[in-house]
């Protein structure tokens, strides 16, 4: 079996080492497509893989229709909004994710920006800590709980509201269980935003919710940019100056937002919350790993559709 990692922003050089070992070592052949700009490129390289390893890369309708002998392809990471799963369901190919692999750097990350908008943004400006403050977590899957532990040890109170998650069961991991999303933001100094991108979630977090949040509060999106309404962020940053966004990763209006509000907003150029040698290592391998196990065994685990 062929199978081809394809990533528009590349695994560490380590990741990819370990991925093709895994690979060839279970005797499948292996091939790499890195920093493609067009599509057209990732169809072309599809044509024979048989498994396909990617990260945020958009695995189209038009990748399934290329793929010709694609049995599996799993996205290193956790969201999967990058890939269309009734097309991979029509093309009889099964779709995976890795779930937790990547979390830690993620959850990482979401406690460096709280830092770094509580230091405005390591200029000499006089800035706050994060010690004694409240951080209320939207979303308490693996990155969510992994923020809540990092923000209780530096001596944060934490609050978390899920959908999903019973309220004993975030109590039992540190966390104080809210009712509600709005009740989250009204009470938080800082809110971090934990929520997949859906259907449901795109353009859910505006005006009227971040408006809610306490005096001088931050935001911290290390989620996806489309669970922000655009327009509402603008309208409630104007309205408030008091309060603070920073996320990963820059949003369609950012430089207006930036040239209205300075320092009070922070952006990543690229996505970087999974951009660790470590998580790369633990997602990459993870996703070689399954897929291999997949043709062994037809172990179908993490499958998404
Ligand atoms: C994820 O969903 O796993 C993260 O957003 C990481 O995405 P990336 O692999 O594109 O960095």
């Amino acid at each position: 079996m062929k199978v081809l990692v394809a990533t528009q922003k590349p695994f560490a050089p380590v990741a990819v080492k370990g991925i093709q070992e895994i690979v060839e070592k279970a005797g499948h052949s292996f091939a790499l497509l890195e920093k493609y700009e067009q599509e057209s490129e990732l169809l072309a390289a599809v044509a024979d893989a048989d498994a396909l390893i990617v990260r945020s890369d958009k695995v189209t309708p038009a990748v399934f229709d290329a793929a010709r002998q694609l049995k599996i392809v799993v996205r290193a990471g956790a969201g999967y909004d990058n890939l269309d799963l009734p097309a991979a369901t029509a093309h009889g190919v099964v779709a995976m994710n890795t779930p937790g692999q990547n979390a830690n750097a993620v959850a990482e990350l979401a406690i460096a920006m709280m830092i770094y908008m509580c230091r405005c943004q390591f200029t000499p400006a006089t800035g706050s800590e994060v010690q004694g403050k409240t951080l209320g977590i939207q979303a308490f899957g693996n990155v969510g709980r992994l923020v809540g532990q990092k923000a209780a040890a530096l001596g944060m109170k934490v609050k978390a509201v899920d959908p999903f998650i019973p309220a004993d069961a975030i109590r039992a991991a540190g966390a104080e269980p809210v009712a509600s999303v709005e009740e989250l933001y009204a009470g938080c100094d800082f809110v971090s935003i934990h929520i997949p991108a859906t259907p449901q979630t795109v353009g859910s977090i505006g005006r009227d919710l971040i408006a809610r949040m306490p005096k001088g509060a931050t935001l911290v999106n290390t989620a996806r940019k489309e669970v922000i309404d655009e327009a509402g962020l603008d309208a409630v940053l104007e309205e408030r100056p008091d309060l603070k966004y920073a996320t990963d990763v820059a949003p369609d209006n950012i430089e207006a937002l930036k040239e209205k509000y300075g320092l009070r907003v922070f952006a990543t150029p690229k996505k970087m919350g999974a951009q660790t040698k470590e998580a790369n290592v633990n997602a990459g391998l993870a996703a070689a790993r399954q897929i291999v196990d997949f043709f062994a065994t037809g172990n179908t685990k993490f499958k998404l559709n």
